[in-house]
């Protein structure tokens, strides 16, 4: 679907101007030269982005934005404004304007990247708002927010395991998402209405992640006052969830295997066989593969878990994850704290897409949620998350040095563009302006997409 966009100016030039250059990038642009009309427009039509210019001939841009921003508080809009008018225009970004560009334009390179991030923004708000229209109809399942590819085809595999009763490993460094892949598996699976047990195998001693695992008798050591079920025993029917698998002891990896291939075990100071129809899931931040072969990992152990792998790649490897979740845990925080921070500027959203999250989606949740603590409601800039300003300043526009042919274009269109501006749009007099023929001088602006042919 082509992005809607509605341009509301009553400066003809500007709309010719956007018209150049966004049908061009394929986008559905309708325009309106009044704040009147722009209204009847909007009451029919959802727009992904609104650009409005500040003074019109009816009214106030801004203030068109502030009324339908009281329906429709996700709009995203940018202001189109004279230099003179730039500190208010700041004020409005505060006020939850996207961004804001000043007449004339000088770097349509700049004006295509604003676009640009707000259609992105304007996505992720859109796909948050999906996602909570599934949740409201399957309640308690996880939030799984994802957008890259390789991410889509983890799902993918994930809904096709899912309902199989196959072991699955889900690999991946600290803060992936294991564990939230692990129950989004067992909410998607026949044994969803059983429970699904989670254990930790780097955390506990080996003694005690036994006694927890198979449970034990009364006696059976010095501190087991009465007799207790082990996770195993309190899966039946359900799912088992072995967090940190490559951490087991070697005798304790013996003693799974042995529950895997026979389906019965004993509890600990008992010789009842017990059986137990549970699943297992694994998760491990190593590689299992490299614990195997060097030797600290059972191969016929691994060969029975290493059935259907989920492998969670690092955040900095899905970087088009960032946004939406980042926006998801705004959400989440805002409405966990009652706070109303936001938006993300431009270039706060070019720092987190940059940014390296060692710690992956743990750390990100982490940030937003500082953010939003020590937000007192207006936009979150870079520095919100401790990223200075200037780390990301000038990024949002290319600043690689351009092909000597794209370099003249640019400066051709910044040249024709101010006599276009100079003129009033008047292409005669500004072919006078310039000392070359009306027909020349129309050649080179429909050329540079600045105007079209009507
Ligand atoms: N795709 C995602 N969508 C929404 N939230 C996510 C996503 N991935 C991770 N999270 C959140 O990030 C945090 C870390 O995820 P999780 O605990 O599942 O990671 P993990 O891989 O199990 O980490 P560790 O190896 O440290 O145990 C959790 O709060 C989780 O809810
Ligand atoms: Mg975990």
């Amino acid at each position: 679907m082509k992005a809607k966009i509605l341009l509301v100016d009553d400066d003809p030039f500007t709309r010719k101007l956007f018209e150049g250059l966004l049908k061009k990038s394929a986008f559905d642009l309708q325009t309106s030269a009044n704040v009147t009309e722009a209204r009847k427009i909007l009451r029919e039509t959802d727009f992904n982005l609104l650009i409005l210019d500040q003074r019109l001939p009816d009214g106030n841009g801004l203030d068109l934005f502030a009324e339908i921003r009281s329906e429709r508080p996700n709009q995203l809009a940018i202001l189109i404004t004279g230099f003179a008018e730039v500190r208010d225009a700041v004020r409005a970004v505060r006020e939850g304007l996207f961004d804001y560009l000043t007449k004339p334009f000088e770097n349509l390179e700049e004006l295509e990247a604003v676009i640009g991030k707000a259609l992105e923004m304007d996505r992720a708000y859109r796909e948050i708002a999906n996602l909570r229209e599934t949740i409201g109809e399957l309640p308690g399942l996880p939030v799984l927010i994802n957008r890259s590819p390789v991410m889509e085809r983890l799902i993918i595999k994930l809904r096709q395991a899912a309902p199989l009763d196959t072991t699955v490993l889900i690999e991946g460094e600290s803060g992936t998402g294991k564990e939230i892949v692990a129950k989004k598996i067992h909410a998607r699976s026949q044994r969803s209405a059983r429970p699904m047990l989670e254990l930790n195998c780097g955390a506990l001693s080996e003694s005690l992640l036994e006694a927890t695992l198979f449970g034990y008798e009364k006696g059976a050591f010095t501190s087991a006052a009465k007799a207790t079920p082990g996770y195993f025993e309190e899966a039946d029917g359900g799912t088992l969830f072995l967090d940190e698998i490559a951490d087991m002891s070697p005798k304790l990896q013996a003693s799974l295997l042995r529950v895997l291939q026979e389906h019965t075990f004993v509890r600990l100071g008992s010789t009842v066989q017990r059986s137990s129809d549970f699943r297992l899931i694994c998760a491990t931040n190593k590689s299992l593969e490299a614990e195997m072969k060097a030797g600290n990992f059972r191969s016929d152990l691994y060969y029975r878990i290493n059935v259907v792998v989920l492998h969670l790649p690092p955040l900095r490897e899905r970087r088009e994850d960032i946004l939406p979740l980042a926006m998801y845990f705004l959400e989440h925080f805002n409405l966990k704290f009652g706070k109303t921070a936001g938006p993300l500027t431009p270039e706060a959203i070019v720092a987190l897409e940059r940014a390296e999250w060692a710690g992956n989606v743990r750390e990100l949740k982490h940030a937003v949620e500082r953010a939003v603590v020590s937000n007192s409601g207006g936009p979150l800039t870079p520095a919100a998350f401790g990223i200075a300003d200037d780390a990301v300043a000038g990024t949002i526009t290319a600043a690689q040095p351009l092909p000597f042919r794209e370099a003249r274009d640019a400066f051709d269109r910044q040249y024709f563009e101010n006599l276009l501006q100079l003129t009033s749009g008047n292409i005669s007099e500004a072919a006078r302006l310039a000392g070359i023929a009306r027909q020349n001088f129309y050649g080179h602006v429909l050329r540079l997409g600045i105007v079209t042919k009507s």
